[in-house]
């Protein structure tokens, strides 16, 4: 008897250490997602009927979140500045879906406006009773060395990224805490754990968002059934390049490079809806070499440190030749 417990001890110890090594080489997710999208809750059967507001629902990873989760059945609040994409994300969203025109509230809305955002949550609570999952999604990126980028720009990726999603969060989380349910998740990037170059701003807003989630779930204890997640991206397709800041204040992206070898929006989207409809805290969601960096930074910061330098290095290098900064890691950049 003994020994069949120390055999099934042993074999569960080998599969164990293989599955990691095998997500370690070839998964895009962190080992806790990645099985729950093999053997945990599926998002149609977990996430159909409830209320997700979405921030940045009219482009990239917001607006497949719209599309996938209008395919789940869950009602949606979508929201960022432009109104006409918007309602063009709701018109697909009822295309594809069983959901009808009542079912997706489109309410417009500025992160940077942060005195509107009692307002708006009122304006979404008398639509729908309550919401259950705020998904803050809306931001931009950098594109500049630091030497070279005025405080200004670092100003304005705090005063969007961070306080903007600090700001809506204050607004919906004493609703949920009143229910005792809900859910609040937050998009981060793999720069909200590690640093890379181009993009000292951005990091340390996805940084401070990583930092303020974390201990806010401490404080939460209280509330079992309150989940706070982040999720920490890594390139992903859609236009975040295009609209990242600059050096300066109102300077375009002089190109933004092609975009396809980058997780497909799809992909990335799927992941994130397991992560939340299984309550994961953190999720890692990235191609490779990207998640096996995100390893490296948490468990062998030497290693990291060094993988770092020769990524990063690779990196300047592209964005100096007029190329999207993450194009190509392992060739030469081509310049025309
Ligand atoms: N794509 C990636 O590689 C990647 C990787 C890691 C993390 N992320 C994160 O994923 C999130 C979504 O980005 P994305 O890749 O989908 O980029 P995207 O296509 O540029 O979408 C950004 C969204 O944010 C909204 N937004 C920008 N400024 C806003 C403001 N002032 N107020 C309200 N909404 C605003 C935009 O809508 P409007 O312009 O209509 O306002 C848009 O819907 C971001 O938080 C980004 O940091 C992306």
């Amino acid at each position: 008897m003994d020994c069949c417990i120390v055999s099934a001890l042993w074999y569960f110890l080998v599969f164990y250490l293989l599955f990691h090594f095998l997500c370690f080489i070839f998964a895009d997710a962190d080992f806790t997602l990645l099985w729950a999208s093999l053997v945990g809750h599926r998002p149609e059967t977990k996430l159909k009927g409830l209320v997700v507001w979405i921030t940045g629902a009219s482009s990239g990873i917001g607006e497949e979140l719209a599309y996938q989760l209008a395919r789940c059945g869950s009602r949606l609040i979508l929201s960022a500045r432009r109104e006409d994409e918007l309602n063009r994300v709701k018109r697909c969203c009822l295309e594809q879906s069983n959901l009808q025109d009542e079912d997706i509230f489109v309410l417009p809305l500025d992160l940077l406006e942060r005195a509107s955002h009692e307002e708006k949550m009122k304006t979404a609570i008398q639509h729908f009773g309550h919401v259950d999952i705020l998904i803050n999604n809306g931001g931009r990126s950098q594109r500049s060395l630091f030497l070279e980028t005025n405080v200004d720009v670092y100003q304005a990726l705090m005063e969007l990224n961070f306080l903007g999603t600090v700001s809506i969060t204050k607004q919906v989380l004493p609703h949920m805490t009143k229910r005792g349910t809900g859910s609040i998740v937050t998009v981060s990037s793999v720069v909200g754990l590690a640093g890379a170059p181009l993009g000292t701003g951005y990091s340390a807003s996805k940084h401070a968002l990583q930092g303020f989630f974390n201990s806010l779930r401490t404080e939460l204890t209280d509330y079992p059934e309150l989940l706070i997640s982040t999720v920490c991206p890594g390139p992903v397709q859609s236009q975040i390049v295009h609209n990242a800041f600059t050096e300066e204040l109102n300077k375009p992206v002089a190109t933004a490079g092609n975009q396809e070898y980058k997780m497909p929006t799809s992909r990335c989207v799927h992941l994130m809806l397991v992560g939340i409809a299984n309550g994961i805290k953190e999720m890692w969601i990235a191609k490779q070499p990207f998640l096996l960096f995100n390893y490296a930074w948490q468990y062998t910061p030497t290693i990291a440190w060094f993988i770092t330098n020769i990524l990063g290095k690779k990196r300047v290098q592209n964005f100096k030749a007029g190329m999207d900064a993450d194009s190509s890691y392992f060739t030469k950049p081509k310049t025309s």
